[in-house]
């Protein structure tokens, strides 16, 4: 079975990018990351997406454009991204120590985890490029 871990790269009507700040396990925590989690067997990966914005961060997304392709984990996990917007909803830190709206000159100011880095570039390469 897939080990499958979903991303939302969700981005507001000015451009800006939500980043969360992990809270555990401890040589994560700190490092900011796209909001998700585990696919739970069975499950779709967007109705994961979909539950894990709810979960996290209270918040009713739309999942738009994929952001490449299966981005490599640890133990065998991939990380799979999607474009995504709140429908309905205020973000909030309800799993992570904060939450932050990037603008686009400020991407790189959190100390993205090593996995979301590249990721956070495509993300800006989509936004730039279509
Ligand atoms: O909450 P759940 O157990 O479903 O998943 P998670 O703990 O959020 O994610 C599982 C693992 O994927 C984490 O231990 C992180 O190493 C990794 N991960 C990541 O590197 N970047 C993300 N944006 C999300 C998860």
């Amino acid at each position: 079975m897939d080990k499958v871990v979903v991303g939302a790269a969700i981005v507001d009507g000015g451009g800006r990018l939500l980043a969360a700040q992990r809270a555990d396990p401890p040589e994560l925590a700190g490092g900011w990351e796209f909001p998700g989690g585990k696919v739970d067997p069975g499950e779709d990966d967007r109705t994961a997406l979909i539950r894990e914005c709810q979960e996290e961060l209270g918040v009713m997304v739309e999942a738009g454009e994929q952001v490449g392709g299966d981005w490599p984990l640890a133990d065998g996990y991939v990380l799979r991204v999607w474009l995504a917007e709140i429908v309905e909803g205020e973000p909030e830190a309800k799993e992570h120590l904060d939450l932050r709206w990037l603008a686009r000159h400020e991407l790189y100011d959190v100390p993205w985890l090593p996995a979301d880095l590249p990721i956070v570039r495509a993300v800006q390469g989509q936004l730039d490029g279509g």
